[in-house]
This record gives structure tokens, sequence and C-alpha cells, in this order.
């Protein structure tokens, strides 16, 4: 099951990669090309922080060895073998949700 959380965060205007927290988690959130992103935040190559790097054609780039990462699918570039976790987001009047699994599921994959 999915439970929303409200970020309470405000928004930079423009293109951004910037830390965020929900529900205890360090999370990374993007607007590249228009589009808001929330990514796990741990490179899954060898721990980078994933909200230090940024948004380059559709992929989010770790600061510490340039891996990159799509941005709609998690997946790694060709060769890497690996990907990140993407969660869903939802626009709301009232502001931005972002959805974490609960239960078995999300401390699986939270
Ligand atoms: S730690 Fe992210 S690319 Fe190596």
């Amino acid at each position: 099951m999915i439970k929303w959380h409200k970020l309470d965060t405000e928004l930079p205007e423009g293109e951004f990669v910037k830390q965020i927290q929900i529900d205890g988690k360090k999370l990374c959130l993007a607007r590249h090309q228009g589009q808001l992103y929330v990514v796990q935040n741990q490179c899954p190559h060898a721990g980078g922080i994933l909200s230090g790097g940024w948004c380059r054609n559709g992929h989010l780039i770790c600061p510490i060895h340039r891996w990159e990462y799509n941005l709609d699918t998690g997946r790694g570039a060709a060769g890497q073998g690996d990907y990140i976790r993407i969660y869903p987001i939802e626009v709301r009047p009232e502001g931005l949700f972002v959805g974490i699994e609960q239960g078995f599921w999300g401390k699986l994959f939270g």
C-alpha cells in the first residue's frame, strides 16, 4: 500500500536537484525539462549522494563517478547493470505529494 506524503519544501525555480526528507527517508528531488522527479538519494554504485549531482538529457548524473540513471525508468546507462528507485509523485492543488510504499514491500524496496 502506498502512503502519500505532502512535501513541505519550497520548490526552487527552474532546473534543480536537491535533497528532501520524507517519512524519515532522505530522497532526491529534481526538476528537469519541466518535469519533477523523486528518486532514491544514494547511488547504487558506491553510495554517492545523488542530490549532489545534476541532470542531463533525461538522466540524473551521480557526482562521484558520473554514472547515469534514467529519470523516467530508473535504469542505469548501458553497461552499468543497475537502477535507482523512482517514487511516484502527484501535483495536487495543495502541493506536491510523494508516494512511499508501506509495510513489507516498503521495507524491502523503500
Ligand atoms: S558512487 Fe555514484 S557513480 Fe560511483
